[in-house]
C-alpha cells in the first residue's frame, strides 16, 4: 500500500499512514517520509511497535544521533534514547518528567543545535499531556517586509538556564548539569537547508536577548515575536495515543509540552535527537 500523507492543519503537521517503522525502510520510502517532514515540519505515524534498536535505526536515517547530557534520563545500554517519564522505579525517576513546558526548539543553547527529534509515546495519559507545535517559517513569512529586513541582520543569545528563570517552569529540577552551559549565539533568521524557507530561530525557553539593541527594544521585540509565533491559529496540538511516533523539524518549528496531567497518569516516552550538520 502506498504511503499516505494527510495534513493536520493548513500550516503544519501531517499524519502518515501505511508505514511500519520497525522494519528497515527502502531509500525511496524514507525519502518520501523526509519530504513530508520538510513540507509539514512535524509528522505523526500512529500504531507503531518499536524496540529501542528499531527506534534508533529509524532515527539514524535522518542523521547522526546526539547523546543528551542528562545522563540519568538515558535508557540503560541505549544512550541515544532519552526518556521522558513521570514514572518511578524503586523510587528513582525513569526519565525526565514534565520536560519542555515552555516554547522552545531542542538544543538551541548548543553551538550545534538539533536538526530534529523523534518522540515515541509508549504510555500516554488518558487525556492531557498534549504537545504543541508552531511553524517558525510561517511566523517569518507572515511578518511585514520592513520587520523581516530588520530581523535578517540580527543575532540572539541562547542559554539553557534561561528556561528556569521567572518560575515559568517550576517542575524542572534545579540541579541540572545543563545549567552550566555557556551562552551561545545564533542568527535570528536562518534559511532552512532543505525547504529554502527563512525561519525565525528564537524561542521563549532559551533566547535571552537580541544583540545590539537596547534593553527596552529587546523586551518589546521578543514579546512581540513570541506572541506572533504562538497565536492559537498557527499552532498544531498533538493529542497522543500510545504507539505514536512523532518526528519534528527543529529547524522549522518551536514546540512545548502541556503538563496538565497528574502523576497518577503515567506518561512514558522514548526520544532520540538528531544532529544538525548544516552550517548557517
Ligand atoms: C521534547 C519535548 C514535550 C512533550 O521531548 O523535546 O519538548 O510534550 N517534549 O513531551
Ligand atoms: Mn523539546
Amino acid at each position: 500500500m502506498p504511503l499516505t500523507v494527510s495534513p493536520a492543519t493548513p500550516i503544519l503537521g501531517a499524519e502518515i499512514s501505511n508505514v511500519d517503522l520497525s522494519k528497515p525502510l527502502e531509500d525511496a520510502l524514507f525519502r518520501e517520509i523526509n519530504d513530508a517532514l520538510v513540507q509539514h515540519s512535524v509528522i505523526v505515524i500512529r500504531d507503531q511497535n518499536l524496540t529501542p534498536v528499531s527506534l534508533i535505526n529509524f532515527s539514524k536515517r535522518f542523521g547522526p544521533l546526539m547523546i543528551h547530557v542528562l545522563k540519568d534520563a538515558l535508557l540503560d545500554n541505549y544512550p541515544e534514547i532519552y526518556r521522558l517519564s513521570n514514572k518511578k522505579k524503586n523510587g528513582n525517576p525513569e526519565g525526565r518528567a514534565y520536560a519542555g513546558q515552555y516554547w522552545h526548539s531542542d538544543l538551541t543553547y548548543e553551538v550545534n543545535p538539533s536538526m530534529g527529534s523523534v518522540l515515541y509515546g509508549i504510555e500516554v495519559p488518558e487525556c492531557g499531556g498534549d504537545t504543541l507545535f508552531s511553524s517558525t517559517a510561517h511566523a517569518y513569512e507572515t511578518l511585514s517586509e520592513p520587520i523581516q529586513n530588520m530581523l535578517n541582520y540580527l543575532t540572539a543569545e541562547h542559554l539553557f538556564a534561561h528556561a528556569f528563570r521567572g518560575g515559568r517552569n517550576s517542575k524542572v529540577r534545579p540541579k541540572d548539569p545543563l545549567n552550566d552551559r555557556p551562552l551561545v549565539e545564533h542568527p535570528v533568521v536562518r534559511t532552512h537547508p532543505e525547504s529554502g524557507r527563512k525561519c525565525l530561530f528564537i524561542n521563549e525557553g532559551f533566547t535571552v536577548r537580541i544583540k545590539g539593541v537596547t534593553l527596552s527594544e529587546n523586551r518589546a521585540l521578543l514579546a512581540f515575536l513570541f506572541a506572533h509565533m504562538t497565536r492559537p491559529e498557527v499552532v498544531y496540538r498533538h493529542k497522543w495515543q500510545s504507539g505514536d511516533v512523532v518526528v519534528w523539524d527543529n529547524r522549522a518549528l518551536i514546540h512545548r509540552g502541556v503538563g496538565d496531567y497528574g502523576n497518577d497518569q503515567p506518561r512514558h516516552m522514548h526520544r532520540t535527537t538528531i544532529e544538525d550538520l548544516s552550517t548557517y
